[in-house]
């Protein structure tokens, strides 16, 4: 079987590291954005363009004959890179562009969830000018709403009062800066809770729930300093995580099921891929902050380092549509992912400073994200670099096994020790009970 894995970061060197262990035993292929010597390593051939230039991608999997692609970050989906491999008789992992609006739009998404009476959004409107703007601000409060650009930002087009944005006069301005730039925009209620990250495999009809992830998105220690494409993350031996309850993961189930059966009416189309939903455990109950349509990163890290069954028969079952639950089995072990980002990411990275990974002791479990290479060095670049993940039967254990390892990386990097830590999780229990005790009071 020849394999196509579009994208090259750890996320799609993870998802390389799955099939690869596959008793099909594929000959993979990356079309990627940049060199990635991880995955180079596990496939036969490996080429570096725009992966968002459908005819090159299509003309790239022709000459492999590929038979089966699977897509790693959105802005392929976005452009439509899965319908075009489809109607080249391509079968493909990932959501059509119809179906990714579900994360490339999220004004789409919470008019979704508003026409079908979907629980689980905060209150919103949306945008497209001003007027109402400075009224809406008022009715969520001082320091109570979040304005969010419609379309695919990289992470830039969300600003939370109190956090981004401190006045009224601030967010207006954003508002105004978005709608210069073309934007349509949502402004929404500030929820205040744990965020958790629920990815799925979805064969059109049915979902099945991989073990909860939370990731870190801050790029300090106790979450401080500014946003990044994610620090780190951790997943625990029972597949749920030690802040939530059994009643709060059911409610996001809930949501998933529904969504899924209202987009399939809305697109009529059939949403093959992972699903990919990013909520919050509130005190009054389980909000959707957004979907998206592709695995995460780090969470694909945590997750398919435990996955045990045939990650090639899932994504088989998600094509064909015959995906259950008793296919997909993980480890019932907990991981901890820690990246490491050059020093000043991620304002102004030192790009080009050598990394040396020659004392790092399980090669397995580490994994390249934006690196450069030149011929005998791995080099910083201007994103996270490397990233590992520790397994062990608890949370603490795994902690551990990422910190040693991390420390045995040497460069102009740092990490977040915190990550996976009992101190930062118990922070996060206890929240959440404060929020359960002030609901039942
Ligand atoms: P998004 O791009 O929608 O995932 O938003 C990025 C980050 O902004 C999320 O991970 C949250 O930390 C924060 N955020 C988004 N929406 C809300 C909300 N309604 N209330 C509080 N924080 C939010
Ligand atoms: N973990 C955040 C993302 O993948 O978008």
């Amino acid at each position: 079987m020849r394999i196509m894995i579009v994208g090259s970061g750890a996320r799609e060197h993870a998802i390389a590291r799955a099939l690869a262990r596959s008793k099909a035993q594929p000959m993979l292929f990356c079309f990627g954005n940049s060199q990635n010597p991880g995955i180079q390593a596990l496939t036969l051939d490996y080429w570096i363009d725009n992966i968002c230039a459908l005819e090159k991608v299509g003309r790239k999997a022709r000459e492999w004959h590929i038979d089966m692609a699977i897509i790693g970050p959105e802005a392929p989906l976005e452009q439509g890179l899965v319908d075009y491999l489809q109607q080249q008789g391509i079968p493909t992992i990932g959501p059509s562009k119809a179906l990714a609006q579900l994360e490339s739009s999220k004004i789409f998404t919470r008019k979704l969830l508003e026409r079908y009476h979907i629980p689980g959004s905060p209150a919103f409107r949306c945008f497209t000018d001003l007027t109402g703007v400075a009224d809406y601000l008022q009715v969520l409060g001082e320091g109570q709403y979040v304005i969010k650009a419609d379309g695919l930002m990289g992470g830039k087009g969300v600003k939370v009062a109190g956090d981004h944005l401190q006045s009224i006069q601030e967010a207006i301005q954003f508002c105004e800066d978005l709608i210069n730039k073309g934007h349509s925009f949502i402004i929404e209620e500030k929820l205040i809770g744990q965020e958790f990250s629920m990815l799925s495999f979805c064969d059109g009809e049915h979902l099945v729930p991989m073990p909860l992830v939370q990731d870190h998105k801050r790029a300090f220690v106790d979450d401080k300093g500014p946003n990044t494409g994610g620090m780190g993350s951790y997943s625990d031996a029972n597949h749920s995580l030690p802040f939530l309850t059994p009643e709060e993961v059911i409610a996001a189930q809930q949501i998933n099921e529904a969504v899924l059966k209202a987009l399939t009416q809305t697109c009529q189309a059939r949403y093959q891929g992972i699903l990919y939903g990013s909520f919050i455990a509130t005190k009054s109950g389980v909000k959707l902050i957004e979907y998206n349509a592709r695995f995460g990163d780090p969470e694909a890290l945590n997750v398919l380092a435990i996955l045990e069954s045939d990650f090639i028969a899932i994504c088989q079952a998600m094509i064909s549509g015959d995906l259950c639950a008793s296919m997909v089995r993980f480890k019932p072990m907990a991981t901890v992912c820690k990246y490491a980002v050059p020093l000043g990411y991620p304002d102004c990275p030192q790009v080009k400073k050598p990394i040396d990974i020659s004392t790092i002791k399980n090669p397995e479990q580490l994994y390249f994200a934006n690196v450069n290479v030149d011929t005998h060095h791995i080099l910083t670049s201007t994103s996270r670099a490397l990233a590992v993940v520790g397994i062990a039967p608890t949370i603490s254990e795994a902690e551990l096994i990422a910190e040693q390892e991390i420390n045995r990386i040497q460069g102009a990097l740092f990490h977040r020790e915190d990550i996976g830590q009992a101190r930062l999780i118990n922070q996060r229990i206890q929240m959440m009970q404060g929020l359960r005790e002030t609901v039942s009071a």
